[in-house]
């Protein structure tokens, strides 16, 4: 079980990877509530001016009121990078800092270099430095569900243990895995690790916030075809619904365990076909009643007519995306969710209920244009 003791002086959150998709939700959700004031956030910007204006930015895609926006004060922004520890760690706010969601990450299933120094050691050692400054009561690590690696059988539970030995994808799940291995080796640690399934838009303003991996299932659907079959169901949660259980993960004085899918689970994973349904009744179109899985090289046939499918794009980067989300489509792996339910987390809104508003405000931007966020 897993403990923080219950201190006298208010818990101080400290936030990574606000000006992201995950991170922008929680600081969206925080700046509601009665902790926004001991929240702070570490955040890449020359100086507290533009982090503070990158975050504010943040919270306007979110849609947060004007009004609560006089709340950001300037002593809360941290500047850094999680490759720059040495530089910040000895300011003074560090150390009262009880509490950490850590979201920043490169998030991209494309070949970033930085992907191993960001993901796996600048994330130790943020965490090694950290935790010496500050008596830290809990330190909420968020990784991937997609560490499983290919070989999973569905559900995945988080009690099996994907090993050392098992093949990755790509390269972001590989470090994703060696991250929270890194984590666990840190003496007195209090760790909790969050691992997300898929996330996709937000349940009250679909994707005005980000488009991220949306477009997969707009590329399939303009294809009328794809990797994965039509009944086959998918494990998508939307930002909100994550956010709100990370915040739950970092808050709870006690858990019974120190590992959690955040998921939709087998209860409440949409098939492809219902997905397709709520987006046919959003934007006007019929339903597909020819939809059919095809291989990759099948796919690849197709791409002379990728423009017509598309619109205006690159071939060659539509082919890697096909080919790197495909091959995680045709796994068909969903995520147990009862320990997360277990701490009193509620199921999450299926993806049939919001995907039609994805679709309605993915309505500006092209397929190419929307993929971009996940290509970093
Ligand atoms: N989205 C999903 O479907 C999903 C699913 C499972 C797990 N996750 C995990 O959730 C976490 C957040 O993902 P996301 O989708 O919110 O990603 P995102 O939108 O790409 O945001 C990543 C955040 O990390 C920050 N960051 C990147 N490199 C950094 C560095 N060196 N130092 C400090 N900050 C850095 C970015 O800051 P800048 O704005 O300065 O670049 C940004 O705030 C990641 O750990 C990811 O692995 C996401």
């Amino acid at each position: 079980m897993t403990t923080t003791p219950q201190s006298a002086q208010p818990a101080t959150l400290l936030l990574t990877g606000a000006t992201g998709f995950l991170g922008g939700a929680i600081m969206a959700r925080l700046i509601e509530g009665d902790q926004w004031d001991n929240t702070l956030f570490l955040v890449r910007a020359a100086t507290p001016e533009e982090g503070l204006a990158r975050l504010t930015a943040v919270l306007r895609r979110f849609e947060v009121p004007e009004r609560l926006l006089w709340r950001f004060s300037l002593s809360q922004v941290i500047c850094g990078d999680l490759g720059n520890v040495d530089d910040y760690i000895n300011d003074e706010r560090l150390a009262k800092v009880t509490h950490v969601i850590n979201c920043a990450a490169i998030a991209s299933f494309g070949k970033n270099p930085l992907i191993w120094a960001t993901n796996v050691e600048g994330t130790e050692n943020f965490a090694t430095l950290l935790h010496r400054r500050a008596k830290l009561q809990r330190f909420v690590h968020v990784g991937t569900a997609m560490v499983c690696g290919p070989e999973a059988t569905t559900p995945v539970h988080e009690a099996v243990d994907p090993g050392q030995d098992i093949s990755h994808l790509v390269e972001y799940t590989e470090s994703k895995i060696e991250a929270e291995r890194r984590l666990r080796a840190i003496p007195g640690l209090p760790l909790v690790v969050a691992r997300p399934s898929i996330v996709v838009g937000h349940s009250r303003l679909g994707c005005k916030a980000s488009g991220s991996i949306f477009w997969v299932f707009r590329m399939a659907l303009a294809m009328g075809c794809f990797t994965c079959d039509f009944d086959e169901k998918i494990d998508v949660i939307p930002v909100d619904y994550c956010a709100d259980a990370l915040l739950l993960l970092a808050r709870k004085p006690e858990l019974a365990h120190d590992l959690y899918h955040l998921s939709a689970g087998t209860d409440c994973a949409s098939s492809f076909r219902e997905i397709d349904a709520a987006i046919a009744e959003a934007t006007g179109r019929p339903r597909h009643d020819h939809y059919r899985r095809l291989p990759f090289d099948a796919l690849a046939a197709m791409s002379p007519r990728f423009q017509d499918y598309f619109g205006p794009c690159n071939k060659r980067i539509m082919l890697r995306a096909i080919r790197t989300y495909g091959d995680f489509a045709e796994l068909g792996l969903l995520f147990d969710a009862s320990r997360l339910r277990g701490e009193g987390m509620p199921p999450p809104p299926r993806f049939n209920t919001y995907a039609g508003l994805c679709a309605a405000t993915s309505k500006g931007s092209t397929i190419a244009e929307q993929m971009t966020v996940d290509f970093k």
